[in-house]
């Protein structure tokens, strides 16, 4: 099968297109014919290094599947080759007590697809069963790819951890990122009146397209525009996962009671806390990473009601890997980049 795999860490340069025997379905899993794969930024990090992830070489990026199952392994029922799947990303062992309380992220054997096993830059893949997820029908196999991990990550953070009840403001950073693209869309569907930031006029102008009630440029000038918004309240949440460069500002953003929901550290994870601001504003911070399994069934219901929406940026051929991940890597993207397999 055709595949881009890494055979060490660095920049889009070391992504290399190779041909790789077909992987074979073990108990318990199937393999799926890859349809499409969104890129994510966890792509850069992985494809860069991440301290402490050692991973078998070659190996395949990409978490963000759809595709058609090929081939079933031994003792797979309830499942057909030739169904239209949408894969769900997270990994975990499906026997603890995290895992059968509904928190299977926080289980300690918790992966990724594309982090921690091989994902879906590749003409076939290789999951468990339990992540195969029904394709929302109205959608095409290319927009199917832009949902599981930014959705998942974005209703985490409001629906569970910051609990975003309706008419309350929310300050969403990087509107044109994946996760940012789909706070905006859930925060709107929970009733919230969104501030969304990007660093461009042009992503401003698509954040407002996609729902967004107040749009500013980031960086200087940010905190003053929000004081402007809110009439010097600041914003009852605020969506975190640009990390070091708009931590100290969204910790001022936040109004008296305020809470803050990180689970990403984009521009550097050593951000400055001034405390005497989280202790007398009483703020809260929740940390977040991915979602449960169960997660993405009410995510697809939204989906399949059209309520939430595919952002695609671009798509290209799976062969266009470095460009994708330059483009990436340069924040010229609003929304998803897409790579094509086998669309027909
Ligand atoms: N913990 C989890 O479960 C989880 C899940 C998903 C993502 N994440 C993390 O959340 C972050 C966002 O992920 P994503 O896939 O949505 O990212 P993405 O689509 O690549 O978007 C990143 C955006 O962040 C903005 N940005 C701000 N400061 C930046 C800087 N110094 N360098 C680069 N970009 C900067 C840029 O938008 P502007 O040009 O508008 O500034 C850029 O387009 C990443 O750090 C990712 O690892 C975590
Ligand atoms: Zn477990």
């Amino acid at each position: 099968m055709r595949a881009v795999i890494l055979r060490r860490h660095g920049g889009p340069e070391v992504l290399e297109e190779v041909e790789l025997p077909m992987p074979v379905p073990g108990p318990g899993q199937v393999r799926i014919r890859v349809a499409a794969c969104a890129l994510n930024h966890l792509d850069l990090w992985v494809r860069k290094g991440l301290p402490g992830l050692r991973r078998p070489y070659p190996f395949i990026l990409g978490s963000d599947v759809a595709g058609t199952i090929d081939a079933l392994g031994a003792g797979m029922s309830g499942v057909a080759e030739g169904d239209e799947v949408l894969i769900n990303p997270g990994l975990s062992c499906g026997r603890c007590r995290a895992c059968l309380s509904g928190h299977d992220n926080l289980c300690r054997d918790y992966g990724i697809l594309g982090e921690h096993s091989d994902g879906g830059y590749a003409e076939f893949l290789v999951v468990p069963a339990a992540n195969l997820l029904p394709a929302p029908q109205r959608l095409t196999p290319v927009e199917r790819a832009t949902f599981p991990v930014t959705f998942l990550t974005a209703w985490q953070m409001l629906v569970h951890k910051v609990a975003l009840r309706p008419g309350e403001t929310v300050l969403i950073h990087a509107a044109g990122s994946g996760v940012g693209v789909a706070a905006l869309q859930i925060a709107k569907v929970l009733g919230a009146e969104v501030i969304a930031t990007a660093s461009s006029e042009a992503k401003l102008a698509r954040a407002r397209e996609l729902g967004a009630d107040h749009t500013l440029l980031s960086g200087e000038g940010l905190l003053e525009g929000i004081r402007r918004i809110t009439g010097k309240q600041g914003v009852d949440v605020v969506v975190e996962h640009t990390g070091a460069a708009t931590w100290s500002t969204s910790i001022l953003a936040c109004a008296r009671g305020g809470r803050i929901v990180t689970c990403g550290a984009t521009s550097g994870y050593e951000a400055i806390t001034d405390l005497r601001h989280v202790f007398y504003r009483q703020i809260a911070i929740f940390g977040s990473t991915m979602g449960s399994k169960g997660d993405l069934f009410p995510l697809l219901d939204h989906i399949a009601a059209g309520r939430l929406r595919p952002v695609i940026d671009c798509v290209l051929p799976l062969a266009a890997a470095r460009q994708a991940h330059e483009r990436l890597e340069n924040r010229a993207q609003f929304g998803k980049i897409v790579l094509t397999l086998s669309l027909t």
